[in-house]
């Protein structure tokens, strides 16, 4: 009789396997028979990697001992560490995290996102309305990025004008798999605005960034830049998971006619949908205190990569973790991280998702497949790469 092999961990450290291969089949086995796992340095540094639910919770939640600022995403050794180490909101840790979120933080409450909610629904509409004139579109590049990019844009106080040119050098550094701290063209442009703010404050987030104080200091030019940086890179994420979020209901109608049948079920549906799309395929720590987690010894210095598609399809904390279910109550997954560094974009990734479903059920766009979704390969965001779509009218309908 022939042994079923083992799956091999080390091929989550190829990117064509979270596209083309069985991460999860990894996962599972990872959670059941090896929930801390060493993975030796070679292209990356040595890591350790938690694949279980509230193994990956407790690192979110103790920030003491697990820290951000030497990177949060497994980097090549060759690329050398982020630049933003200690200078932006994702790379902070306590007591300087608090004090810059503290900063930005009132842009994104709940309050403020409901607030941009008739902003949010006239921008999918343009968008949906242009994809249908012209039959069809691609559903990642032609309505969810440029409708999460045109949000933060909003919200930072780029001009109407300048999205477009924006969304492109966005695409362009998403696409290459680089970060938009490399591209001059982007980096010039918040630059720009920057300068403008300085002299002539309004009311965004940009003004904030430039006239604010954190810990009893402005930010320097470069706090400014890369914490802009941070917040519009986080749209390739939110794109990845509004575009998850539409093919799960293409691929199945039961749940997407069960929502156009009781739309008060959008509160459930939307955490749903971050749960099954888990976009952010990691978040990576460094260990501060020698410590043991289930019997594997982690010491200073070492890195911890928090695997959260895995965590969110973990059967210890999940009924059922592979059905894509919208009524799904109590649904306590991490596809937005945990604890002093959830995601702060969280409140307006939820209205987005929201009003897009509203919008294509309001417009009863039939969205068929035309040709298979091709998966992104990357070991940092998870999602369809290019999702093909051609658009009638009706409902929601599965093809492809
Ligand atoms: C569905 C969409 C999104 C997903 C799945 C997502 C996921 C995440 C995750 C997992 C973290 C925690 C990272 C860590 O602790 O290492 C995070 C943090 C963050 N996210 Fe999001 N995000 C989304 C949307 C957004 C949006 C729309 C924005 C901005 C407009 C944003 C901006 C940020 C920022 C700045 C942080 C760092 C927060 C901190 O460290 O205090 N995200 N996000």
């Amino acid at each position: 009789m022939v042994k079923p092999s083992t799956p091999d961990p080390t091929e989550l450290l190829d990117p064509q396997f979270h596209a083309h291969g069985a991460p999860h089949t990894v996962w599972q086995w990872m959670r059941d028979s090896a929930p801390v796992y060493w993975h030796p340095p070679g292209q990356f540094p040595g890591f350790w990697s938690f694949t279980r639910h509230q193994d990956i919770r407790a690192v979110y939640m103790d920030p003491e001992n697990y820290s951000s600022e030497g990177g949060v995403l497994l980097r090549p050794m060759a690329i050398g560490v982020d630049p933003g180490g200690g200078l932006t909101l994702a790379l902070t840790d306590p007591p300087h995290h608090r004090e810059l979120r503290a900063m930005i933080a009132n842009w994104f409450t709940d309050r403020k996102c409901r607030r941009l909610e008739e902003v949010v629904r006239s921008r999918a509409r343009e968008l949906l309305s242009a994809a249908a004139e012209a039959g069809g579109c691609d559903i990642v590049h032609d309505v969810a990025t440029p409708l999460t990019l045109s949000l933060t844009c909003h919200i930072l106080g780029v001009d109407r004008s300048e999205e477009s040119t924006l969304l492109d050098w966005a695409v362009e550094a998403f696409d290459d798999g680089r970060s938009l701290a490399a591209h001059p063209g982007f980096m010039s442009c918040m630059h720009d605005l920057m300068e403008r703010r300085l002299v002539a404050p309004e009311q965004d987030l940009m003004s904030r960034l430039v006239h604010g104080e954190a810990g009893g200091r402005l930010l320097t030019e470069d706090e400014v830049l890369l914490n802009c940086e941070n917040l519009v890179g986080a749209t390739e994420n939110a794109g990845l998971s509004l575009a998850a979020g539409i093919l799960a209901f293409i691929k199945h109608p039961d749940q997407w006619e069960r929502l156009t049948r009781d739309p008060a079920m959008m509160v459930t549906a939307v955490d749903e949908v971050l749960r099954w799309a888990s976009s952010a395929t990691h978040s990576m720590r460094t260990v501060r205190q020698r410590m043991v987690v289930h019997g594997k010894t982690l010491v200073p210095g070492d890195r911890v990569v928090l695997w959260l598609p895995s965590a969110n399809r973990d059967e210890r904390a999940f009924m059922h973790p592979h059905r894509f279910d919208i009524t799904r109550r109590p649904n306590r997954h991490l596809a937005l991280g945990a604890g002093e560094h959830v995601c702060i974009g969280a409140a307006l990734a939820r209205v987005q998702t929201s009003v897009l479903l509203q919008e294509l059920m309001r417009s009863e766009f039939a969205l068929e497949l035309i040709e298979s979704v091709s998966p992104l390969a990357s070991l940092a965001v998870n999602g369809p790469a290019r999702m093909p779509v051609r658009m009638g009218s009706a409902t929601v309908t599965a093809g492809g």
